[in-house]
């Protein structure tokens, strides 16, 4: 599949006080295979996913650019069932897994945040906010 645009990522301004946070581990994740994690606090902590697809790691906030629903509906089903695109379980946008972007749906030509990430050893780290509204904030603006 062709990558129709990049991922959508926030400058690193906007990351200043953005944390690395430890959310998996490479072996627990099955290759297409995604998991979903919360970080941060209070009563609206940082939701996203990581993803592992062909062989390489990526992840995004767990924020729908249309309804700002997280995907997963049931939790960690975020695949369509053909396995090819990511899915989101409110009202069916389907995304591009390598760069976020929508195909189809409410949310047509706009993209999911992309978080920076990496592997060490076994342990899968992303870099995010601590609260959810900041995520918003940036997926509105996609
Ligand atoms: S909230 Fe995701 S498609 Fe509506």
């Amino acid at each position: 599949m062709t990558l129709a645009r990049k991922p959508l990522v926030s400058t690193p301004e906007a990351q200043a006080d953005w944390r690395e946070w430890r959310v998996a581990d490479w072996s627990g994740l099955s290759d297409p295979g995604a998991r979903s994690f919360e970080v941060g606090e209070g009563d609206w902590p940082f939701r996203g996913f990581v993803l592992r697809w062909q062989d390489a790691l990526r992840a995004y906030a767990n924020v729908c650019p249309h309804r700002s629903h997280p995907l997963d509906t049931p939790v960690d089903e975020f695949f369509s069932a053909d396995g090819a695109l990511l899915r989101c379980g409110s009202h069916g946008a389907l995304f591009v897994p390598e760069s976020g972007e929508c195909l189809i749906g409410p949310c047509a030509g706009r993209r999911l945040l992309a978080l920076p990430s990496r592997i060490e050893g076994d342990a899968v780290f992303v870099k995010a906010p601590a609260d959810l509204q900041t995520a918003i904030e940036l997926v509105g603006s996609s």
